[in-house]
């Protein structure tokens, strides 16, 4: 990619609702990047949050954004049936795009924007915010290792009271976040889902569901999101043959490490075998207190910078829309079990 790149690089933020000004705050504190424009259509969040950044253009056009040849990249952060025509008119004008999870409604609207990337030469990459996780790249790390043994299922949680979202439901919302974590976890996407939800509050808008995912190397993972839980859990057990792990995104021991298993003294009599139960020590690793967002948004920079495919790839991205769309499939046939289409293949960014 050979092009003109500003010093910092100059980002553009769409959508200042609940996370946009997250994205806001931390592009300003990264050192490669400027907030060049912030953009909503309600005029009360672009006062709102252009007081807190006085030298930072406004304006609830985004064609007065993708009109300034001064911006390098686009952030949107916009509901999520709003991402792809608002990430296609961004690559069109050749800006580079980080999209929030996930990113986009449906894999071909995913598709096209990954081959309008490719087509133009820009950076197109999604937030999956979690794969910056000092938490969550420590248990990969223990996974590539072996430390854990042959991984035999993973078991998540996370539910809260709300937010509701007006345009997707709980499976488009706090799905991505898990999915992407396995994917990155096990390297591999899921072969084959099965979900249960249903729509509580708002009609045809499921707000919890249970999925069970399946994967050919043999690990399986229960996935239980809801916005409707009287407390906050983001709790994932992770189940080895030589250790188990619990991951606790709301607890000040993120990691625990439990030197626990069962084992089979003589298989070849079975029947007739004693299981050994083994519990040992438990360990809590200290985690790095590092920002997953400030993370995810200097590698957004670099790899504008270097034209490598960030971690949080658009191949990522795809894939954990295909596993949305898995779960839709097999909600449509009561439960059934439904296959996640290409999985397992790598995509080229
Ligand atoms: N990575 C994470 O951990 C994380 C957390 C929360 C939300 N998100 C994602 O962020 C995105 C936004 O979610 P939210 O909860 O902030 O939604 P929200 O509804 O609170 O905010 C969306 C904002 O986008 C604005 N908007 C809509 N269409 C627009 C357009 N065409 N041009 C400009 N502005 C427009 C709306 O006015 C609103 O202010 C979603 O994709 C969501 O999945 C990611």
């Amino acid at each position: 990619m050979i092009e003109f790149l500003r010093e910092p690089l100059r980002v553009a933020v769409v959508g200042l609702g609940y996370w946009g000004p997250n994205l806001v705050r931390n592009l300003h504190e990264v050192e490669d990047a400027e907030v060049a424009w912030i953009c909503d259509l309600d005029t009360d969040a672009l006062e709102v949050i252009g007081r807190r950044y006085p030298a930072v253009k406004r304006t609830t056009r985004i064609e007065d954004v993708l009109g300034d040849d001064s911006v390098d990249a686009v952030a949107i952060a916009t509901p999520v049936t709003t991402h792809s025509p608002l990430a296609t008119a961004a690559l069109e004008a050749g800006k580079h795009v980080f999209v929030e999870k996930p990113l986009a409604a449906s894999s071909q609207e995913a598709t096209a924007l990954i081959e309008l990337a490719d087509q133009k030469g820009l950076i197109l990459m999604p937030g999956h915010t979690f794969l910056y996780s000092p938490a969550v790249n420590m248990v990969a790390e223990m996974i590539r290792s072996g430390e854990l043994g042959e991984i035999y299922f993973i078991s998540t949680s996370r539910v809260n009271l709300g937010l509701h979202q007006k345009d997707v439901s709980v499976a488009w919302d706090l799905g991505p976040h898990d999915f992407s974590i396995l994917r990155y976890w096990l390297e591999e996407t899921p072969s084959h889902v099965s979900a249960l939800a249903r729509s509580c509050v708002i009609a045809d808008t499921p707000d919890v569901a249970f999925i069970n995912l399946e994967f050919a190397s043999g690990p399986v993972a229960h996935v239980e999101i809801a916005w409707l839980a009287p407390t906050k859990l983001r709790r994932t057990t992770i189940c080895g043959s030589r250790k188990m792990v619990v991951y606790d995104d709301t607890s000040n021991e993120p990691v625990r490490v439990f030197d626990s298993g069962v084992a089979i003294p003589n298989p070849e009599t079975f029947g007739e075998y004693k299981l050994t139960y083994r519990t040992g020590d438990i360990l809590s690793p200290r985690v790095a207190a590092a920002e997953p967002l400030h993370v995810e948004l200097t590698d957004f920079c670099s790899s504008i910078r270097s034209g490598v495919a960030p971690r949080s790839s658009a191949s990522i991205g795809l894939e954990v829309v295909r596993m949305i769309e898995a779960v839709d499939a097999s909600l449509a046939r009561g439960g059934a079990r439904a296959n996640v289409p290409d999985a397992g293949r790598a995509l080229a960014n």
